[in-house]
């Protein structure tokens, strides 16, 4: 079984299986998600929770995410099934792939919208929407999220691109958007950072707030977040890599590219954090501003700098490029199983996932305005299904992932797969088996008071 290939096609190159990888990695979550999480939690002690999450937890689990699907080579509720039956484990282990599905779906319904929000952005900036006056800039996106109509419409465009990618398949879909996407995201990236830098003094108080821990901001609930965050940046625990690695060459070393990609996903989250807090210290914003936090702090930077016009255009393009090169890693999993168990085409698949994600993203729209006083456990839609996938169902899959990887799996067809030296192997085991599980299970039980 190790040399078949999946039916959906493969990765053409080790590059491209990266540049996917790294578009599914690098996301909302990095530039729009980040920067808020790390200021409603007080800064730097949060960021070093983060990146040790990433270090001890991530890394692990997103090789042996990887390791699985290419092992599998089919959707990962397949995969599951066939890795159970190959190990001689509990065939239940596939229920652990519609988990992945399920929370793949209730992402994707949330993402599209903000993705949506980028999208009217990109508007806003064409039409010299953009200003160096902070109340404008905040009147302006207040106006955005309390229309419904608006919200909507924008869900729609971004939910359409979205599955007309996924609709092409592996190589003429995902691979060739996330080529020069990538790239160009990065240059962007570099580019408002520079001008941070020329923000003076404010400079250093956003690298201060970004870098100088203060863990007496830090209570059980932060640290959830960020092991939940770290989860939802590196896209683990729901299936996303594990259906990317179902199309991967043999060949290929998964503990090297899962570096890189990890390399990679931390290094813009922390540029989009050196870019965004000077601007927040500089134009007297509250750092723990919340969702619109990015929607309200470069608008003005845009507004102020010469050009900035074609800056802020080329930012929201890219930014809604980074959301597409995410979302359809969230809904592969569940395309792919629909082709292989129901025997629809992509396309079929495509548009009747598309038209349920769509569905639930409305709701999630209505959640900023009109519904917004209708909460579950004392959240909206919106900050409800954000807390329940990203600080519980991705650690949750990552930990049974842990599991399945380090206890359940035969270790022949582990070793085999990974192919990597003994020493190493040692490192990854012990972390993969100990380590990360245990780390999950603490947090939680942090949470719930028990320790
Ligand atoms: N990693 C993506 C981001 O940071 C989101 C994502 C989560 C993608 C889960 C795939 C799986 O925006």
């Amino acid at each position: 079984m190790a040399n078949t290939k999946s039916i959906h096609g493969e990765w053409s190159s080790r590059f491209a299986y990266i540049l996917a990888a790294t578009g599914s990695a690098v996301g909302l979550g990095n530039i729009w998600k980040f920067p808020y999480i790390t200021g409603e939690n007080g800064g730097g002690a949060f960021v070093i929770v983060y990146l040790g999450c990433v270090l001890a937890i991530g890394i692990p689990i997103m090789i042996a995410e990887t390791m699985m699907g290419r092992r599998g080579r089919q959707s990962p509720i397949n995969t599951l099934t066939t890795l159970s039956a190959e190990s001689k484990a509990n065939k239940n282990w596939h229920f652990l792939g519609w988990m992945g599905v399920i929370a793949g779906v209730l992402i994707l319904s949330y993402y599209s919208v903000i993705a949506g929000w980028a999208i009217a952005y990109v508007f806003k900036a064409v039409f010299g929407g953009f200003s160096s006056d902070a109340a404008i800039v905040k009147a302006s996106f207040d106006g955005l999220i309390s229309s419904p109509g608006q919200l909507v419409l924008w869900h729609t465009a971004f939910m359409i691109a979205t599955m007309s990618v996924v609709m092409r398949g592996v190589r003429s879909g995902l691979e060739r958007a996330v080529q020069f996407l990538m790239p160009t995201l990065f240059a962007l990236l570099l580019i408002l950072v520079a001008y941070a830098m020329t923000t003076g003094s404010f400079y250093f108080q956003g690298l201060t707030f970004l870098f100088s821990p203060d863990f007496s901001e830090i209570d059980s609930d932060a640290v959830l977040t960020a092991m939940g965050h770290a989860f939802f940046t590196l896209g683990l625990g729901m299936g996303a890599i594990m259906v990317y690695g179902s199309y991967l060459p043999h060949g290929v070393s998964i503990v090297k590219t899962s570096l890189y990609i990890a390399g990679a996903d931390t290094l813009v989250a922390l540029l989009a954090g050196i870019a965004i807090f000077p601007l927040v210290f500089a134009n007297g914003l509250e750092p723990g501003s919340g969702p619109g936090l990015i929607f309200q702090t470069l608008p003005i930077a845009f507004g102020s700098m010469a050009g900035g016009w074609l800056f802020g255009i080329l930012f929201f393009v890219l930014l809604v490029f980074a959301a597409l090169t995410s979302s359809i890693s969230l809904v592969e999993p569940l395309v792919a199983w629909m082709v292989e168990n129901k025997g629809y085409t992509r396309v079929k698949a495509s548009v009747m996932s598309g038209i349920f994600i769509w569905l639930l993203g409305v709701s999630v729209a209505f959640s900023f305005n009109i519904w917004s006083d209708f909460t579950i456990f004392g959240k909206t839609i919106f900050d409800f299904l954000d807390y329940l996938t990203a600080n519980l169902m991705l650690p949750i899959g990552g930990f049974c992932i842990a599991v399945f990887a380090g206890w359940i799996m035969m270790q022949k067809y582990v070793k085999n797969e990974l192919s990597m030296p003994e020493d190493q192997y040692t490192i990854w085991k012990f972390l993969v088996s100990y380590v990360a599980p245990a780390s999950v299970f603490l947090v939680f039980l942090h949470v719930v008071g028990v320790v």
